[in-house]
């Protein structure tokens, strides 16, 4: 299976020059699963309520989800993707699979990150995976890594790859996730953003680094911090589904639950 993501400068507000960027930059490669960016279409650093209500969108028929389904459709392939939702009154940082037949699945942020939670409410899905037929793929976004359960939640459910929309700004995440990838036996493609934004007296500079983890935690490709860049690797899903460490130990069934009970 050929995965991608793709690194880029995100402007804020600028949806429709964010996702000629997208297009320019995935039309270069073939891949069955792209993972782009968290917010990749609006930016990040929102300054109001109005602010995030204007550039939000209803899924699925939101101009940027069928967009996406488009993209899809052209070059055969299936999306993750970041995006601001508007729900029932609601706003959330949600991320969005879709590929050739439409909406295939939505998450929605658990985690939010510092002054996130002005804006978004913090999601109310559970963590679930979808089948794309060579991999079951399952979506957490940015700050969620820091949560060991997102990752494990995940893999229990029986993701092979963990696609990881990202707008980083601390420098942690990325060798975190070899931790996760490696504690769960799972792929992960953490699609980051580069570039800075200052909006209403704040400033906030994001790092880059996207990168595509193996299921034993090896770094089969890390970007560079401050450059628009694409990433494809070809790799075995399968390799994600055998939680075998050596003959006598498997991740799963080696747990003790009964013991880790805390209340
Ligand atoms: C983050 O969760 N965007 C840091």
């Amino acid at each position: 299976m050929r995965i991608g993501l793709i690194q880029f400068h995100v402007c804020f507000g600028e949806k429709e020059k964010n996702f000629l960027t997208v297009e320019r930059l995935l039309k270069m490669e073939e891949a069955d699963l792209w993972v782009l960016p968290e917010l990749f279409n609006t930016g990040y650093l929102f300054v109001s309520q109005k602010e995030v209500d204007g550039l939000a969108e209803e899924i699925p028929d939101g101009e940027t989800t069928r967009s996406l389904i488009d993209l899809s459709k052209k070059y055969d392939t299936a999306i993750v993707a970041g995006l601001a939702e508007r729900a029932s009154g609601k706003y959330y940082n949600s991320a969005i699979l879709v590929d050739q037949k439409g909406l295939i699945g939505r998450y929605r942020k658990l985690h939010l990150f510092d002054r996130e939670k002005k804006w978004f409410s913090p999601g109310d899905l559970p963590f679930n995976i979808w089948d794309l037929g060579e991999a079951k793929v399952g979506m957490m976004i940015c700050f969620d890594w820091i949560f060991p359960e997102s990752a494990r939640t995940l893999a229990l459910k029986g993701a092979d790859i963990i696609c990881h929309p990202s707008n980083l700004v601390m420098p942690y995440c990325q060798n975190a996730m070899v931790t996760r990838c490696l504690e769960n036996r799972i792929f992960a493609i953490t699609a980051n953003r580069i570039g800075e934004e200052e909006r209403g007296g704040l400033k906030q500079k994001f790092t880059g680094r996207s990168q595509i983890t193996n299921f034993d935690g090896e770094i089969l490709y890390r970007a560079l911090p401050d450059k628009e860049q694409i990433v494809v690797l070809d790799i075995d899903p399968s390799m994600a589904r055998n939680k075998n460490i050596n003959d006598n130990n498997n991740l799963f069934n080696d747990r003790r639950n009964k013991i880790y009970e805390w209340n």
